[in-house]
Order: C-alpha cells, then sequence, then structure tokens
C-alpha cells in the first residue's frame, strides 16, 4: 500500500508540479526542480533511517532482483568467497545469483525445517576470509523476520530489507551495505534504494559495466543515467509521511502491535488457523496461516475478496494464508481481518 495522502499529491501535482508549469515526469533529471526532489530524497532516508555521514545512499533501477548480481559482482573479488544464510525464498534467490559470480558457503540452511526458524545472531561464525555475509532482514513469502543481527568486527554484513526497509529503527552502521526495493515501504515501484559503506566502495573492480559499479553511482550521486524519477518522487512523499507519523520508532510501534493482534486471534482460534513459523521469528511484515483443513484454503481467500480484504492468498510456491501488513497499513484493517477470520472460523469450525 501507498499511503492515500501520498496517491492525492502525485495526482495532484502529475500535471503542473509546484507551478513550474511542467510534470516533474517531463523535466530535465539535471535541472533544479528535479535535482531538488532528487537531493531531499536522498536527505529524507539518511534523517529517517539514522545513515552515518561515512555511508552513501544510491537510488537504483532494476530491483532487489539486480541487487542479488550487483553485491558479489562489485563485493566478491575473484579467489575470495561470501557467506549467505539460507532463510527461504528470496534468500535464496539472492544465493542462486551470486553463485553466478563467485563462491558462496551457505553457513546456515532453514530448508531442512522448511523455514519456520533462523540461527541465533550469536552463534553464527562467518568463514575465514569471507568477503561479506548476506541476510534476508525479512522472508516476504515465508513470514519469517530477524529481529537482532549479527555483529562482526571483519565480515561486512549485507542485508536485503525490501520487505521491512523503515518499519523499524535499524542500527545502520551494523551494516556494510542495506538494498531494498522501494515497493513494499517506500513507494511506488521502479526505485531500490543501496546504503553503503563508503569504506567498501574503494575495493571495488573497475572491470565492471558502469551501470553495475556502486562506486560509478556513489561518484555521480546516482545521477549517473536518467534515475527513475516518478518512483523516486513517490518515495519522497512517502519519506515525508513517515517523518509526520514521528519517524521509524513510531511506525515500528504500530507495525508491532498490528502483527501482534493479528498472531494472537490466529493463536486464539483453537487450531483453526496456525502459523507455522517459530514465535521467536514472525514477522511483524508478512503474517502467514494455514487452516487446519487446508481445503477450506480457497475457499477463505474467496470469502475474504468478496468481503473487500484483498490479496490474502499465500504465494503460490507456498500456498497457504498472507496478510502483508507494511508501514500504510492501518490498524483499521488488520480488525476487520480479525473479524473476518472470527466469522470464517464460527462458520466453518
Ligand atoms: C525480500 C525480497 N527480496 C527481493 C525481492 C525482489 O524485489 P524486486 O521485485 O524489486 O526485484 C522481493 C520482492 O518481493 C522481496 O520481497
Amino acid at each position: 500500500m501507498v499511503p492515500v495522502e501520498v496517491l492525492e499529491s502525485l495526482a495532484a501535482e502529475m500535471v503542473d508540479y509546484q507551478k513550474t508549469g511542467l510534470s516533474l515526469v517531463e523535466v530535465s533529471h539535471r535541472g533544479e526542480v528535479y535535482g531538488k526532489v532528487h537531493l531531499e530524497t536522498i536527505a529524507l532516508i539518511r534523517e529517517l533511517m539514522g545513515v552515518p555521514e561515512d555511508y552513501s545512499i544510491l537510488l537504483l533501477g532494476g530491483g532487489a532482483t539486480l541487487q542479488f548480481s550487483m553485491l558479489p559482482m562489485n563485493l566478491l573479488p575473484i579467489g575470495k568467497s561470501a557467506d549467505y544464510i539460507n532463510s527461504g525464498a528470496w534468500a535464496r534467490k539472492a544465493i542462486d545469483e551470486a553463485r553466478k559470480v563467485g563462491r558462496v558457503n551457505v553457513i546456515y540452511d532453514g530448508a531442512s525445517e522448511n523455514y519456520i526458524n533462523l540461527p541465533d545472531p550469536k552463534s553464527i561464525k562467518p568463514s575465514p576470509g569471507a568477503a561479506y555475509l548476506h541476510i534476508t532482514t525479512n522472508e516476504t513469502i515465508g513470514g519469517l523476520q530477524w529481529k537482532s543481527f549479527p555483529e562482526f568486527r571483519d565480515v561486512p554484513l549485507a542485508a536485503d530489507m525490501s520487505s521491512d526497509i523503515l518499519s523499524r529503527p535499524i542500527d545502520v552502521s551494523r551494516f556494510g551495505l542495506i538494498y531494498a526495493g522501494a515497493q513494499k515501504n517506500l513507494g511506488p515501484a521502479g526505485v531500490t534504494v543501496v546504503i553503503i559503506q563508503n569504506e567498501l566502495l574503494s575495493g571495488i573492480s573497475e572491470n565492471i559495466g558502469s551501470y553495475l559499479s556502486y562506486s560509478m553511482h556513489a561518484k555521480a550521486n546516482s545521477l549517473y543515467n536518467t534515475p527513475p524519477v516518478f518512483p523516486i518522487w513517490g518515495m519522497k512523499l512517502v519519506l515525508e509521511d513517515v517523518k509526520r507519523r514521528g519517524g521509524a520508532a513510531a511506525v515500528a510501534r504500530a507495525n508491532t502491535q498490528k502483527a501482534a493482534k493479528l498472531y494472537e486471534a490466529i493463536d486464539s482460534s483453537r487450531g483453526f488457523y496456525r502459523c507455522p513459523v517459530n514465535r521467536a521469528f514472525r514477522s511483524d511484515m508478512n503474517v502467514v496461516w494455514r487452516l487446519r483443513n487446508e481445503a477450506l484454503e480457497a475457499e477463505f481467500v474467496e470469502a475474504s475478496a468478496n468481503a473487500g480484504l484483498i490479496g490474502l492468498k499465500g504465494h503460490r510456491s507456498v500456498g497457504g494464508c498472507r496478510a502483508s501488513i507494511y508501514n500504510a497499513l492501518k490498524e483499521e484493517g488488520v480488525d476487520r481481518l480479525i473479524t473476518f477470520m472470527a466469522d470464517f472460523s464460527a462458520k466453518n469450525g
């Protein structure tokens, strides 16, 4: 979801941006009007996420999917290896792409338990000489979320935060690199945020394609080529909305409250609904559940859609049900879902 106020602002200013007589999607990306939007967006990310000064913030195209390849292309030099934690469908994609670039060690594999657990961050020991260690902070399909993060002295932590960026305060200084597609919590699809510690930029090979190089984008302040202007504009409005709401801490409080209510409804259903994920790692963003009678799941999804609750079908690869309750979803939305779930179980229990 994108906050409705943001959609309304985009619509209101689509044709004539701030009385310039032009749409923002028509002006030059090197001109003053867009330049201001670009810089303000980066400044808002820095402010709201507390990004230290020795980190660069990049606004790129290609989605988080491109980062699965770009990260090893930049930070996995020939002859070295990188560590990955396999926590589910998205981590697996990151691993598969990294393997096309270099040597990968999967140092924790949640597959044997069907991805219901994560490792204790304190127990994680990176491989000697690992170029970086990659985690997926929130598994969007599996409904699994890291609640605290490992900390290493010598091995940079790289994180795919696509589905929980800015959903809670994060100590960015614990990470070497963070990436996230915008379309879950930050705005319209089409822009990917990369936050990288400047120290890591210096080791990047010059023999990779220019667009694929973090250092190229950092030097050009993400204006190496034409940036995705429209989604950046949308992101700026979403970031302003987060700031008005009180920032990451305030948003996190609302998110925790929404998720706790929904998990409570599942857990108190006497087994009619069941969340497969270990309680310690249940996601505040993507709540997944099964019905005791799995044959009823299709009926549940259809009936919920008829009641105006859209998109509750679990990902096609895992089935079941899933509610994505990102930042912009109001608590009333969760309350409506809970009421629907209670009615459905009363009728079918
Ligand atoms: C955790 C995670 N990583 C990566 C991706 C892929 O993102 P994109 O579609 O921006 O390439 C997604 C998309 O849902 C995701 O949830």
